[in-house]
């Protein structure tokens, strides 16, 4: 079954602790946490300490996604604060395959995103090394924003290179999803759906219903 990875940005963070908890219990399967930088995109978010935070009060998958640059210098800390899935964008430091070392050295998954602008060729040395694999629906640094549809082959090719090649990934859907493309993730492929504000703008007390209407 597809998993759900609600992403916090949206969230109130004077009410973080709230919502987390209200995610967790309505059946989330990750907390998504997206790292910004102001540098790899024009918007600052959170740094590990909220990842710090978070990890006391759910025992939920701690999917990090870093939109940040450089990376390797900060790894060590986003995994102390107890990450299970950290993900990058591996054009934006010069040491992708040691980053993904160092990640998996500490049991932690390894993930890279894929930038709307990055095609599937340039990286694609890192698919062998990687648990996850985020296709990116939008261009990274903001939620609420409209869902690309031109991204979507690229969910089916890496379906298609993964079962072609005995890949293990799970591939992640992430900006923009709502009810009606979730389907079409799905179908093409997609193990994980990352929803922000579509689930986020709702009452708490509909979370349960909109996150199993999107498996
Ligand atoms: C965009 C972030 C996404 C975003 C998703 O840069 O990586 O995770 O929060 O939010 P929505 O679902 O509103 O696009
Ligand atoms: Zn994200």
């Amino acid at each position: 079954m597809i998993k759900i990875s609600p992403s916090i940005l949206s969230a109130d963070i004077l009410k973080l602790e709230e919502e987390v908890r209200s995610l967790d219990i309505n059946g989330a399967d990750y907390i998504h946490i997206d790292i910004m930088d102001g540098h790899y995109v024009p918007n600052i978010t959170f740094g590990p300490n909220i990842v710090k935070s978070i990890r006391k009060v759910t025992s939920k998958i701690l999917d990090v996604h870093l939109m940040i640059k450089p990376v390797k210098q900060y790894i060590e800390e986003f995994i102390d604060a107890g990450s299970d899935i950290i993900t990058f964008h591996p054009e934006a430091d010069d040491n992708a395959e040691e980053i993904i070392k160092i990640i998996n050295n500490a049991k932690v998954k390894a993930g890279i995103a894929i930038h709307p602008k990055v095609n599937i060729s340039d990286i694609d040395h890192l698919f062998n090394l990687v648990q996850q694999i985020i296709v990116m629906t939008v261009t990274p640094g903001f939620g609420g924003q409209k869902f690309m549809h031109d991204q979507v082959r690229k969910i089916k090719d890496l379906d298609d290179i993964r079962k072609n090649n005995n890949y293990n990934y799970e591939i992640a859907v992430d900006g923009g999803v709502n009810n009606e493309n979730a389907k079409i993730c799905k179908e093409n492929g997609a193990n994980v759906l990352a929803v922000g504000s579509y689930l986020l703008s709702q009452n708490q007390d509909n979370y349960s219903e909109i996150i199993n209407s999107l498996r």
